[in-house]
Order: C-alpha cells, then sequence, then structure tokens
C-alpha cells in the first residue's frame, strides 16, 4: 500500500517514542521508505540504533556528520519526503514548530519540507490542555498542517486524560488514508447540524418542518470520506449513518441543537450548519395532552438561539463556519445578509424557486457565496454530488 512512499519520521522527546519504533516496523512493512530524524532529546527515550536498525537508513539528528563534518541537508530531505510525520510531537517541538524556530535537524527540515505534515503531539493531559499549547497547535493547524488528535487513556504520569499519542496502527492508517485517496482533510474536525428540530407544543404534538437532513448527512459522509472526523448533531431524522469517522448526537429542539453544537465547536476545525432549525418555539410546553375544544386555539412562540450566528461570534481565527440559506424571494439579497450577520465564511444558497432543490428531494440546485463576494453556481446534481462541490470548497478554504 505504502510502496516506495518517501515519509520522513520525525521523533522527538516523548516518553511515546517508543511507539515510534512500532509506527516504523509499520510503515516499513507496508513498503515505505522512512526516512528517521531525532531531536537530540528524542535519544533520551529510544536509541537511533533501534531506529536505523528498523528503518535500514542512517537516522539523521546532527547538521553535520560527526566524524568528517559533512553537511546533513534538510533542504534536500525536505525535498525528498511525500509526507513528513512527526510522531510523538512533545511539547517543547510542537512550540517551536509553530514559532519558526530552527535550532535541531528535525525542525529545519520542518521548515523546508514542501510536502504535507501530520503532527501528533504526545504530552501530559493538564500540558495539552494548556492555553499556550492549544493556541500551538491552531497555529499550527493554520499553517495548513494536521493535527493527529492524541487519544484519551492512560499516561506516563500515571494520570488518566487526553494527551497519549494516538496508537501507531491508527496512524498507519491515517497515512494510508492520505495516499489511497489523496485525502485531503486528514486529522480535521467538522461539526455538522442536520435535519429539523422538533418544538413541543404538548407530549404529543410539535412544530417541525419538512426538512429530511440528507443534505446534512451527505455533507457528513463527504468530510468523512476525505479524512475528516465528524460529529454530526441531527434533529429527528429516518437517516442512517454508515461512515465509522461520522459520530452522531441525536437532538430533538432547537434549544437542544444550540447546548450541543455549543459545547463541541471550540475544538473543531470547522462547521456547517445544514440544520433547518426552528425558529420560534412554543412559551409553554403543555404538560398534558391538549383536548380538543370548540374555541380558537392559540400558542404564543418566542424566538430560539441563533446557533450559526452564536458560533459566528465564538469563532477562531483558525476556524471555518459555512451556513445554508433556503429562500423563495430576493434569495442573494437574503443570502448575502445571512453571510455577513452570522460571520460566516461562506453561505450556500438554494431557492425554492428551482425544481429539484431543497427539503426532501435527493437533488439540490446550489449557489455558493463566500465572504470574498465570489459567487459560483452548480447545476442540479443528487445531494452526494452537491456534498462533494461544498467539501471541495472547504478543502480550498483551508489551504494556507
Ligand atoms: N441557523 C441556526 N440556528 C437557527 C436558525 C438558523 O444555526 N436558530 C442556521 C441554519 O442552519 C443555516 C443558517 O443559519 O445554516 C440560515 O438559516 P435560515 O433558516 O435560512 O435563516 P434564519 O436566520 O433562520 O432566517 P429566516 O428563517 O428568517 O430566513
Amino acid at each position: 500500500m505504502l510502496k516506495d512512499k518517501k515519509i520522513l519520521l520525525g521523533i522527538t522527546g516523548s516518553i511515546a517514542a517508543y511507539k515510534a519504533a512500532i509506527l516504523l516496523r509499520l510503515l516499513v512493512k507496508e513498503g515505505a521508505q522512512v526516512q528517521v530524524l531525532i531531536t537530540p532529546a528524542g535519544k533520551e527515550f529510544i536509541t537511533p540504533v533501534t531506529l536505523s536498525a528498523l528503518s535500514g537508513k542512517p537516522v539523521e539528528s546532527d547538521f553535520f556528520g560527526t566524524t568528517d563534518g559533512s553537511w546533513h541537508s534538510h533542504v534536500d530531505m525536505g525535498l525528498w519526503a511525500d509526507l513528513m510525520l512527526i510522531a510523538p510531537c512533545s511539547a517543547n517541538t510542537l512550540g517551536k514548530l509553530a514559532n519558526g524556530i530552527a535550532d535541531n535537524l528535525l525542525l529545519t527540515t520542518y521548515l523546508s519540507a514542501k510536502c504535507p505534515v501530520l503532527i501528533a503531539p504526545a504530552m501530559d493531559l493538564d500540558m495539552y490542555k494548556h492555553p499556550a499549547i492549544q493556541k500551538n497547535i491552531d497555529i499550527l493547524r493554520s499553517f495548513g498542517n494536521h493535527i493527529i488528535e492524541p487519544a484519551t487513556g492512560e499516561l506516563a504520569s500515571g494520570l488518566c486524560g487526553k494527551g497519549r499519542m494516538e496508537e501507531p496502527e491508527n496512524i498507519l492508517e491515517m497515512v494510508k488514508g492520505f495516499f489511497q485517496s489523496g485525502q485531503k482533510l486528514i486529522g480535521k474536525k467538522f461539526l455538522v447540524t442536520a435535519g429539523p428540530t422538533y418544538e413541543n407544543i404538548d407530549p404529543v404534538r410539535f412544530i417541525g418542518n419538512y426538512s429530511t437532513g440528507k443534505m446534512g448527512y451527505a455533507i457528513a459522509e463527504t468530510l468523512a470520506n476525505q479524512g475528516a472526523e465528524v460529529v454530526l448533531i441531527s434533529g429527528p431524522t429516518s437517516l442512517p449513518v454508515s461512515h465509522p469517522s461520522v459520530s452522531r448526537i441525536d437532538v430533538v429542539s432547537a434549544k437542544h441543537m444550540y447546548e450541543t453544537t455549543i459545547k463541541h465547536f471550540p475544538n473543531m476545525d470547522g462547521a456547517i450548519m445544514t440544520a433547518a432549525v426552528a425558529d420560534f418555539t412554543p412559551i409553554v410546553q403543555e404538560k398534558s395532552k391538549v383536548k380538543r375544544g370548540k374555541e380558537n386555539y392559540s400558542i404564543e412562540l418566542k424566538p430560539t438561539q441563533d446557533i450559526a450566528a452564536q458560533l459566528g461570534k465564538m469563532k477562531k481565527p483558525t476556524q471555518h463556519l459555512v451556513g445554508f440559506a433556503l429562500e423563495t424571494d430576493n434569495e442573494l439579497e437574503n443570502a448575502r445578509k445571512k453571510l455577513t450577520d452570522k460571520n460566516l465564511d461562506f453561505i450556500v444558497l438554494n431557492s425554492l424557486n428551482d425544481e429539484g432543490a431543497g427539503f426532501g428531494h435527493d437533488t439540490n440546485k446550489i449557489s455558493i457565496l463566500d465572504k470574498n463576494n465570489n459567487i459560483s453556481g452548480f447545476e442540479l446534481k443528487t445531494k452526494a454530488d452537491v456534498a462533494v462541490d461544498i467539501v471541495e470548497k472547504i478543502v480550498d478554504m483551508m489551504r494556507p
């Protein structure tokens, strides 16, 4: 699968360096040519002898050969590689990568590399949570690097939490995915809202809408096909989720969708808001079923919170936000207003005046308006193909 792929494996000073030997073995077994680069601190955790035996190549660590003074060219190595993988990446190296510090061969090679870079951080849970580390991760993501989020479990300190390097087998799968299909969103995390919301009137009745969730589910699946991890926050639908990288959280009301979305957004690279969220909800939800009567019956409604607008306020510069607008008239004008009011990066407009577009259909006809005033129109397509166009736009937008 990885036959003749050229991979730079950077190893830094972390207990998880022992797992790098397993990762190296797995990469070599798949046919990859692996050049190991190790930092001085990395050598305290695992010996170059082990690594060179596994890779079949001398391990590089110094700028110059210690015996003959020959220059170890970081530029050549950076140009040689199809992929650079830094696993484990310590807090120290993470900070240096984010800030352009170049005091060892691994760092200079990173700065010279023209290939995609995957970074697998490994550290204690409190270090990982620290705002300084989170900021450096944001910076590295904004440069277009892919972060392999650490796993949750037992740590070298004896504490338990998020910080341990992802398991070598899982990293291997990500590397394979990267080469296999040219997946462009490996290491990225997205949130997708989908479907309708139901606002209860009484225990048996609700205010809902005709959204089926098809567009949102297609986008979630397409993001996952590109290697992303997806949290799908779904209102009531009958659709199944089949992709293992999509985890679905079921919600019912606008309030529930709001709270769940706000909670998950800070950890995401982006959010795609396809849900048809109710704009109003009954002020009072009756505890018992309302009985038939002869008089008119009115329900007083109050506005719900605007989830997309709230995310627009919370959004960090490295995060991306995509909205939808389903309009019946003044389509462009309304969509543009939503794009600015909600601080979106782009908005997907569909008009109910277009046949085959909108709720329930298996097809859709969209235009995309972005924050730089570009507008692109697309033909009527299946929702799966429309999802591909939207995800392409997301990939473009995320390019540094
Ligand atoms: N949206 C949201 N939360 C809401 C309402 C809308 O997240 N409470 C999101 C939708 O998922 C969509 C975008 O905002 O991505 C626009 O939704 P839309 O219903 O078209 O716009 P509204 O702001 O509700 O305006 P209106 O219904 O008056 O057109």
